[in-house]
C-alpha cells in the first residue's frame, strides 16, 4: 500500500497538498507515541460513497483522546466535517480514512501537557489488507509468543499509536515465521486478538468473542458483526477463552475496519474447522459486505454518503429507509 504522494491532507483546519503536509522532528508524538488515531473506511456503493460507522469511529477517537487527556481545539462534529472534505477534496469514490489526533512541537520531555494537541485526516485508496483472496480461503496465523498489555499499563479502550509497538511485534514475528498474522493472548493467558483485527470463533454454531477485559479493541467491526450476527439468529457470546478454544474450534474469522471479515484456515499449522471458510462467517460476511457495498438496506444506520445528492434513488421498493448524514 504505498501512497501516490497526491491529493489533499487536513492539517489544523486547512486542507494542504500531500507533500506540505509536515511535522517537525522534535514534534513529541514522533518520540513518545502521544498519538491517539482511528481507521475507517468509505465504500463506493450503488447509491453513492458511504463512509462506514463514521459516527462510532470518531466518538472512539475522542474516548481515546479523553483516556491520554489530550484536550483537542477540535470537537467530533469539526473532526467529522474534515473527514467528509477531506474526501471530497480528493474526490474519492472509495477509500481509507485516518483521522490522527497527536501532541505536536513545542518542548522535549515526557510530560506532554506543554506541546500543542494537533489533528490531521488523510485519505487514501487501498484495496483488503491480508489480500483479497483471503477473504475467500482464509489465512494461516498463529500464536504470538507476545502478549496484549497487561490491564492498567496500556489502555487497549484507547487506539493509541503507543500501543502499535506491540502490534508492530505481533505481526513482525508472524511475517517472519510465514504467517498472515498472529493472535495475541492477553496476560493471563486467555484468547484476546490480532496485531490489527479482533477475533471470533464458532463451535457447535455458538459464537465466540473475547469480552473488552481481554485487552481488546472495542472494535467498530466487532460490533457490527455482534449485531448482524444476532438479527441472523445466532447466539453471540464475549466470553475469556483459553487459547486452545482456537483448536477446536469449527471456524474462526478476523475482523476489522481492514481486514474486513477474513477467514482464518490455520492456527500454529493447526487446522480450523474443515479448513476453509465456513457457513457462520460465510453468512456474516455476506450479511457485511451486504451492508457496506450498499445491495441491502442500511437497516441500522451505518453509512454516512459523503457526496451532494447521494444517496442516490433506490432501485426497488423497500430500500427507502437510508437517511443522508
Ligand atoms: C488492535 C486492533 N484490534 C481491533 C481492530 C479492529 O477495530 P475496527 O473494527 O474498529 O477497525 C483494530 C483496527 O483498528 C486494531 O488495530
Amino acid at each position: 500500500m504505498s501512497f501516490t504522494g497526491t491529493g489533499k491532507i487536513w492539517m489544523n483546519g486547512s486542507l494542504v497538498d500531500w507533500a506540505d503536509a509536515k511535522i517537525h522532528i522534535a514534534s513529541h508524538v514522533v518520540h513518545y507515541g502521544s498519538a491517539v488515531f482511528e481507521g475507517a473506511r468509505c465504500y463506493e456503493t450503488p447509491r453513492g460513497s458511504a463512509c462506514f460507522q463514521l459516527d462510532a469511529h470518531m466518538r472512539r477517537l475522542m474516548d481515546s483522546a479523553r483516556i491520554y487527556r489530550m484536550d483537542s481545539s477540535f470537537d467530533q462534529a469539526t473532526l467529522t466535517a474534515a473527514v467528509l472534505d477531506t474526501i471530497r477534496a480528493n474526490e474519492h469514490k472509495a477509500c481509507y480514512i485516518r483521522p490522527i489526533v497527536y501532541r505536536g512541537y513545542h518542548a522535549l520531555g515526557v510530560n506532554p501537557f506543554p506541546c500543542p494537541v494537533d489533528a490531521a485526516v488523510l485519505t487514501w485508496e487501498w484495496g483488503a489488507y491480508l489480500g483479497p483472496e483471503a477473504l475467500e480461503k482464509g489465512v494461516d496465523v498463529q500464536v504470538s509468543s507476545w502478549s496484549r498489555a497487561a490491564p492498567n499499563t496500556f489502555p487497549t479502550l484507547a487506539k493509541t499509536s503507543a500501543n502499535y509497538a506491540n502490534s508492530q511485534l505481533i505481526k513482525m514475528e508472524a511475517v517472519v515465521q510465514g504467517y498472515s498474522e498472529g493472535i495475541a493472548l492477553d496476560s493471563f493467558g486467555y484468547i484476546s486478538e490480532g496485531s490489527g483485527q479482533n477475533l471470533f470463533l464458532v463451535r457447535d454454531e455458538v459464537i465466540y468473542t473475547p469480552p473488552l477485559s481481554s485487552a481488546v479493541l472495542p472494535g467498530i467491526t466487532r460490533n457490527s458483526i455482534v449485531t448482524i450476527a444476532r438479527d441472523l439468529g445466532f447466539q453471540v457470546k464475549e466470553e475469556v477463552m483459553p487459547r486452545e478454544m482456537l483448536y477446536i474450534a469449527d471456524e474462526a474469522f478476523f475482523v476489522g475496519t481492514a481486514a474486513e471479515v477474513t477467514p482464518i484456515r490455520s492456527v500454529d499449522k493447526i487446522v480450523v474447522g474443515a479448513g476453509r471458510r465456513g457457513p457462520v462467517t460465510e453468512a456474516l460476511q455476506s450479511g457485511f459486505f451486504d451492508i457496506i457495498n450498499g445491495e441491502k438496506p442500511d437497516r441500522y444506520g451505518w453509512l454516512t454518503y459523503v457526496y451532494p445528492g447521494e444517496p442516490r434513488q433506490a432501485v426497488g421498493a423497500g430500500q427507502a429507509s437510508q437517511v443522508a448524514r
